[in-house]
């Protein structure tokens, strides 16, 4: 694991890609990422609001830089080269560009994430099915975790003859089967705890429910205990994580049936007093129910809530009220982000959001403690944070402003690049890798492949040997607009 190279609390403004790349790996534990949707529109933001000036493109047309990239990606990684390329073919040329401006992008997330990090990509049924194919291909379908529907509105009345499209969609994965992961609980009502949960003992209000699940069981689960056989009515035993607090050692080591008699002994077990009848166990009111995958913005949960204030959802609150609005286009609320950073990350933990508009992501991080960085290739939204961080944060100090590229300190103490020439000529065979032509080894010049004024290393991987035409060409472009004008002027197909 690296240490980042950078500090916290940096807002860089520049292209994301190009910050990634010179980022340490596995130096960061969460990412959440709200890149544009491929919507086919224009944003800006409205005259006269804070974030006036504020604007960025969502649309996407196929051009010689993508295909370079798309090269590489079929170079590095078939898989996923072949899923832009279906999604090219079914839904067309703006949606392979910007599948492929995300395929590289997602890859450097991932380099960056730590092994117990977590992604959260937020995107909307535009192209929330092609990037769930780029997730499961770059995280590995083993990892995907959730899809979250967020309900960001009441109604959409300006579309006829199809559903109001009210929600946006939120890949979560993680990086590996050690993430971190703590879902807060959201409380009940008032009106329903009075409605379901009347009856009340020692330790407190509860309901009685079920202590059998569907569908048969082999074994102890499957068989009759005081007189009620669960097989006979096509279910097994199925005793709830709830009472497990109430079992010696949580229940470890103990059978089914030895389970529900100290469960029966201690009072949290009823019979109906119709003999025959099916056993139920004492459900108390807890503190809420875990968060599922869908999050909905519901009005009027707040001030309907049982008992105290402590009980008062946080993310509901913040949900609600809407005075954090700053004008800039597509700005998400705070309430979204608490909860995702409060779920995956700890106190102190790094968070990155790489495409972070007015930084919504950022001030949630803030505010619960862990460190963050943001980036956004617009100047506005750096000046907007700013003042953002200052009037809800009071962060008047310690916010670092960077647009340069970064380099990274991650890839140790690497010998003079120079040293390499004749490896890479033997690597290579002689040929240029730009005109693929072949060279004597004097006519051979060494290239970086991400350019050193953009943050790019004098590793090994970073190195090729180019003709002294084509290294002059290449000057400080991107390894992509470098084949992509090559091809243009016919040097290479
Ligand atoms: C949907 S908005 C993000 C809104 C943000 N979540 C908020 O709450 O304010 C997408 C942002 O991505 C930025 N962006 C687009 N392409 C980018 C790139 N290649 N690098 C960095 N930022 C980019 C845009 O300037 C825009 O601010």
């Amino acid at each position: 694991m690296a240490q980042p190279n950078w500090q916290n609390r940096t807002l860089w403004t520049g292209d994301n890609l190009d910050i990634m790349r010179g980022m340490n790996s596995e130096s960061i534990d969460l990412i959440y990422l709200d890149p544009p949707f491929n919507s086919n529109r224009q944003f800006a933001a409205p005259i006269g609001s804070k974030a006036a000036g504020a604007a960025f493109k969502d649309t996407w047309a196929l051009s010689d830089v993508d295909e370079a990239w798309h090269g590489e990606i079929a170079d590095k990684d078939p898989t996923l080269y072949a899923i832009i390329d279906a999604a090219g073919l079914s839904h067309g040329k703006g949606m392979k560009s910007y599948l492929i401006m995300m395929a590289v992008r997602l890859l450097e997330m991932k380099r960056l994430l730590k092994l117990s990090g977590s992604v959260y990509l937020h995107c909307d049924p535009t192209a929330s099915h092609y990037l769930k194919t780029l997730m499961d291909s770059i995280f590995g379908a083993g990892n995907f975790r959730s899809e979250i529907v967020w309900r960001r509105s009441n109604a959409h009345s300006k579309i006829t003859k199809q559903f109001g499209p009210i929600h946006d969609t939120l890949l979560y994965y993680s990086k590996s089967e050690e993430r971190i992961f703590h879902p807060g609980v959201r409380p009940y009502t008032r009106a329903y705890i009075e409605d379901r949960f009347k009856k009340r003992d020692e330790h407190g209000r509860y309901q009685t429910n079920y202590l059998t699940g569907p569908e048969t069981r082999e074994g102890e689960s499957g068989e009759s205990w005081r007189g009620f056989d669960p097989t006979s009515v096509g279910r097994h035993w199925a005793i709830p994580r709830s009472l497990r607090e109430f079992l010696p050692s949580g229940g470890n080591g103990m059978s089914s049936h030895e389970k529900l008699e100290c469960l029966y002994q201690q009072g949290f077990i009823v019979f109906p007093k119709k003999p025959g009848g099916q056993p139920m166990y004492k459900q108390y009111v807890g503190s809420g129910v875990p968060y599922q995958d869908v999050w909905a913005y519901q009005p009027n949960t707040r001030g309907v809530l049982y008992e105290s204030d402590e009980h008062i959802d946080e993310d509901v609150k913040w949900l609600e009220a809407e005075p954090e609005k700053v004008g800039y286009p597509t700005q998400k609320p705070l309430g979204l982000l608490n909860r995702i950073i409060r779920t995956s990350s700890n106190k102190g933990d790094m968070v990155l959001d790489p495409f972070c508009g007015c930084a919504t992501a950022c001030v949630a991080a803030e505010k619960f403690g862990r460190q963050w960085i943001g980036i956004d290739l617009s100047p506005v939204a750096a000046t907007l944070v700013k003042s953002r961080l200052k009037e809800e944060m009071g962060l008047f100090y310690d916010v670092h402003h960077r647009a340069d590229i970064p380099h990274r300190t991650d890839l140790g103490k690497l010998p003079s690049y120079k040293t390499h020439k004749h490896t890479m000529y033997g690597k290579q065979e002689g040929i240029c890798a730009g005109c693929l032509i072949m060279f004597p080894f004097r006519n051979m010049t060494i290239d970086h492949i991400i350019p050193q004024s953009k943050g790019g290393s004098d590793h090994l991987d970073n190195l090729q040997l180019l003709c002294g035409a084509c290294n002059s060409m290449k000057g400080t472009r991107s390894q992509e607009e470098f084949i992509a004008q090559l091809k243009t002027a016919g040097m290479r197909q």
